[in-house]
């Protein structure tokens, strides 16, 4: 049994994801989550929601509410709507939690006893008509790399370039627009990530299986222009994780805290301890301490392209900088962006399907099909209700769905609600299982290697490899000659719904729960062996035939919701 620890990128706690965000990170990490479970190993799946920065006080003070308060209701909010996609996190932490208060300010004192960390008297931008120093995105601007208009002040989202507030040409404050900005004193904290320059440089090149989009990206910032940069991992802000080195007080840093992106991936080790702390869990050294036995882990992150910098350089930065054995990422899988509908999502525009809204339409299963199915993994992807309707109808209502439906009624009305008295497989039957058994293997290689949509492909093949067999022996057809003969048939489609369920949980669960109840089994066990697994249904057993499993989209419901959502979200 092996050990997987899987984190997701840690969502922003102000305002509710769009779809484009859940399948860049939470959704394939729970995909590949409920895969290990499944395949008998032991998982640790953490996300939590990310609550510092700018952009939550802002929305706070939107709101009306003190922070905190602010915080902790959409951390609830989130946690519910993550529960409705069944999203499998063993622990759904708060970046803001004691926890990560200490661990933050344990690294930083850490890393101040390596010399890594250096104090700079800074030059930063204060806006005059906001009344505050405006960090980091808050900033807007002309990108210096690219010329994109609308680089924000910590990373230009056209280039990917990481880049300080004051790179910025042209710059305005994104909250007021105003232009009336001048340059103040500061004293700041930089981490000395360019003295770990080789140390990343080796260890990134150590990683021959990482997706080329996540080492081009490191290594397009370890060694382009000027190469890695030192990097402000403070900000004067009131909200955030007050500057310390361990417990002790930051002489010159009264008042400041640590950069949102400083605490932020540290929060995926705290969230850990918190997993503790909630009772869920009773050891998180272990998976995250190597001289504590987290040694034989295998941790694998998920998220988007704009986060690789972070995770690639900085967050190991802190790790490696640190000096003590704390486990580092093994594989990082990255994603494109989802457009919508000819465009971008944008959560500040309103613009796209958010996921309470997903969930108002339809089920979780017919968006995490599509969304996985879909996934922007070699390129970016586009949503539009069209494509949508056609992958829900045709996936899973005529080849899944139909598939079951077409099955259990037929044995209903010819045999009854159980698996009819039959002889052994024939060699048509045996063909097919040997078919399946090369698939199958296929379509664990690809979850093990986390190729999203070939692993989707592979399944919806192994539901065709289903409809094609009925299509070829007939059943309804061998039944006027040879009942016995079409039993035998009846039963072997029978095991093959079964069969479905388990292949089909990590992308399907709720459906996949509710065969297994039809079919009246209690554990969804994975076929290691197909040949078992397809004889498990025995004669008499009993089976109520399913509801439908999956409604089509009707044209009408298609075009409805292109509608209501063309004009964005207010
Ligand atoms: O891009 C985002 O949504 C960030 N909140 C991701 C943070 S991931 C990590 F570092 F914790
Ligand atoms: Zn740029």
């Amino acid at each position: 049994m092996a050990r997987h620890l899987i984190t997701s990128a840690i969502p922003y706690i102000n305002g509710i994801k769009h779809l484009g965000n859940l399948v860049g990170s939470q959704l394939p990490a729970d995909l590949y989550a409920r895969y290990q479970r499944a395949r008998g190993h032991e998982v640790l799946f953490l996300c939590a929601t990310d609550e510092h920065g700018t952009p939550a006080e802002l929305a706070a003070a939107k709101a009306g509410k003190p922070i905190a308060d602010y915080c902790a209701e959409m951390h609830e909010v989130q946690a519910k709507i993550a529960e409705g996609f069944r999203l499998s996190f063993d622990h759904f932490g708060r970046s803001s939690s004691t926890e990560n208060h200490e661990l933050t300010q344990h690294f930083a004192g850490a890393l101040e006893r390596q010399g890594l960390i250096r104090e700079v008297l800074e030059k930063q931008v204060y806006s005059n008509a906001d009344g505050r120093f405006l960090p980091d995105r808050y900033i807007e601007g002309t990108c210096p790399n690219c010329g994109y208009d609308k680089a924000r002040g910590d990373q230009c989202e056209n280039c990917t370039k990481q880049l300080d507030p004051t790179d910025l040409l042209n710059p305005r404050s994104a909250i007021s627009g105003s232009k009336d900005l001048e340059v103040r004193e500061t004293k700041h904290l930089y981490l000395r990530q360019s003295a770990l320059r080789s140390d990343l440089d080796k260890w990134i090149d150590s990683k021959s299986d990482w997706p080329v989009l996540t080492t081009s990206i490191a290594k397009k910032w370890l060694h382009d222009g000027d190469g890695l940069q030192d990097r402000g991992i403070t900000r004067d802000l009131d909200w955030g994780i007050p500057v310390k080195k361990g417990d002790a007080d930051w002489p010159g840093m009264e008042g400041k805290v640590f950069y949102v992106w400083f605490d932020a991936p540290i929060e995926y080790i705290a969230c850990a301890k918190e997993w503790v702390a909630a009772g869920k869990g009773g050891d998180w050294e272990r998976w995250w301490r190597i001289d504590k036995g987290a040694d034989d882990v295998r941790y694998t992150q998920f998220m988007g392209k704009d986060n690789v910098p972070f995770h690639t350089l900085s967050f190991p930065a802190t790790i490696l900088g640190s000096a003590e054995p704390w486990k580092l990422v093994d594989h990082l899988k990255s994603f494109n962006y989802l457009n919508y509908d000819g465009g971008q999502f944008s959560t500040s525009q309103g613009r796209g399907v958010f996921m309470d809204q997903a969930l108002e339409i339809l089920p979780a299963d017919y968006w995490r099909w599509w969304l996985l199915s879909n996934c922007p993994e070699s390129s970016d992807s586009e949503f539009t209700w069209e494509l949508f309707q056609q992958g829900v109808n045709k996936d899973l209502a005529d080849v899944l769905g139909n598939f079951v439906s077409r099955v259990t009624k037929f044995c209903r009305s010819k045999f009854g609600e159980a698996v009819p008295e039959s002889g052994p497989y024939e060699p048509e039957d045996h063909a097919l299982i040997n078919e399946l058994a090369v698939k199958v293997a296929d379509y664990e290689r690809y979850l093990d290697t986390m190729e999203v949509r070939k692993s989707a492909q592979e399944l919806r093949a192994i539901w065709v490899a289903g409809n094609e067999y009925l299509q070829r022996v007939a059943p309804w057809s061998t039944f006027k000659e040879d009942p016995g003969k079409a039993a035998v048939q009846i039963r072997l489609a029978l095991n093959l719904i079964v069969l479905y369920a388990a292949l089909s949980a990590p992308f399907i669960p709720d459906a996949s729960a509710q065969i297994m109840r039809d079919m009246q089994l209690d554990a969804l066990e994975w076929p290691t062996d197909l040949n078992d697994f397809l004889d498990q249904l025995k004669a008499g057993h009993a089976f109520d035939v399913p509801d439908v499993l999956f409604s089509k989209i009707s044209d009408e419901d298609r075009a409805n919701w292109q509608q209501r959502f063309a004009g964005g979200r207010s």
